[in-house]
């Protein structure tokens, strides 16, 4: 068991359906609020108590665990209860930017509300098994206080640092990963599939290709973490003669039978790296046009 902290859950679609779940199965007493009452009464069947009025169910817990669709809208539901939360403990798990981040912990702060703010490395399903990630960020203090509590939500409690907005910066950070890759794996099968092959006999191909750029990711790090890009594993030409080929015989009858529109920025980030001088340098360098200087996410 995790302990016993009374816990309230506001929101419970998917994702907050399995983190009030996964707070009884561990044995917290658990308060549920929700705008369409009904979706309570899965969770209520598992032991919660469901207040229907806001004030109330704030009341319930000193640790609020909010899982809406975003910042705004946990605010305007917030709002009638927030001198409820005053001396309580607020964590928000739902997806945002780190400036929707940082507008939270300013608002909660303006209402004397120890904040975290959390993102949920997974699906639902996965939420309260070992190896499910869970970043937090925000007061280090008010996190050890509750890390057993929230610990309740995943095996990989991580508490990222003491701004609010670093959970988030990283949930981005690494959701910006997602739809590119698959995209790629997309791209493939519709080659693959278009000389008529099942998409199935790429899936371990593609499994084990995923898996090596993951063990490339740690040399790309040191380029870019060190500003030394001259010792290139992937160059940025040979990517550009590889992508530009592509792009440019994609449409033609001896082209690859695929749309490669969606490629057409990506060359154009190459070139302008070719063109400033990159072509020998490492891939990585691209980090550098990505990047706004003088600027923070
Ligand atoms: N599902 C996933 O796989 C997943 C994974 C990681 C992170 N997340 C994040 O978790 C958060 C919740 O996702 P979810 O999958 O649970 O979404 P969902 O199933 O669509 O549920 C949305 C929740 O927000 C509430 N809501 C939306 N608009 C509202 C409004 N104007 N006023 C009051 N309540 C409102 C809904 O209430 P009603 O029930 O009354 O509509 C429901 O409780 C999102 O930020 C999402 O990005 C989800």
């Amino acid at each position: 068991m995790a302990g016993e902290t009374p816990v309230t859950v506001i929101g419970l679609g998917a994702m907050g359906t399995a983190l009030a779940e996964a707070f009884i199965d561990s044995g917290h007493p658990t308060t549920v609020w929700n705008r369409s009452h009904r979706k309570a009464e899965q969770v209520v069947a598992k032991g919660a108590e469901f207040r229907a009025d806001i004030q109330e169910a704030v009341a319930a817990s000193p640790l609020v665990v909010t899982c809406v669709t975003t910042y705004d809208i946990t605010r305007r539901i917030l709002a009638p209860a927030a001198d409820h939360l005053a001396g309580r403990v607020l964590v928000t798990l739902n997806s945002g930017t780190p400036s929707g981040a940082r507008e939270m912990a300013a608002w909660a702060a303006g209402h004397e509300t120890r904040f975290l703010d959390g993102a949920v490395m997974s699906v639902p399903s996965a939420v309260g098994t070992p190896d499910t990630l869970v970043f937090y960020s925000g007061d280090t203090a008010t996190f050890r206080t509750h890390e057993a509590a929230l610990g309740a939500l995943g095996g990989g409690t991580v508490h990222l640092a003491a701004e609010p907005d670093v959970a988030a910066l990283y949930d981005s950070a690494l959701g910006g990963i997602l739809l590119p890759a698959l995209l790629g794996f997309l791209q493939g099968a519709a080659m693959v599939t278009g000389r008529g092959l099942p998409a199935d006999t790429l899936v371990p191909y593609a499994a084990a290709w995923l898996e090596k750029i993951g063990a490339i990711l740690p040399a790309l790090a040191e380029e870019i973490d060190t500003g030394d890009y001259t010792r290139p594993g992937s160059s940025v030409g040979i990517f550009h003669d590889g992508l530009s080929s592509l792009v440019d015989d994609g449409d033609t009858e001896e082209g690859p039978g695929i749309d490669t529109t969606w490629l057409g920025p990506v060359r154009d980030l190459l070139r302008r790296a070719v063109a400033d001088g990159h072509r020998d340098h490492s891939v990585s360098v691209l980090t550098e046009y990505l990047r706004r200087p003088g600027r923070s996410v």
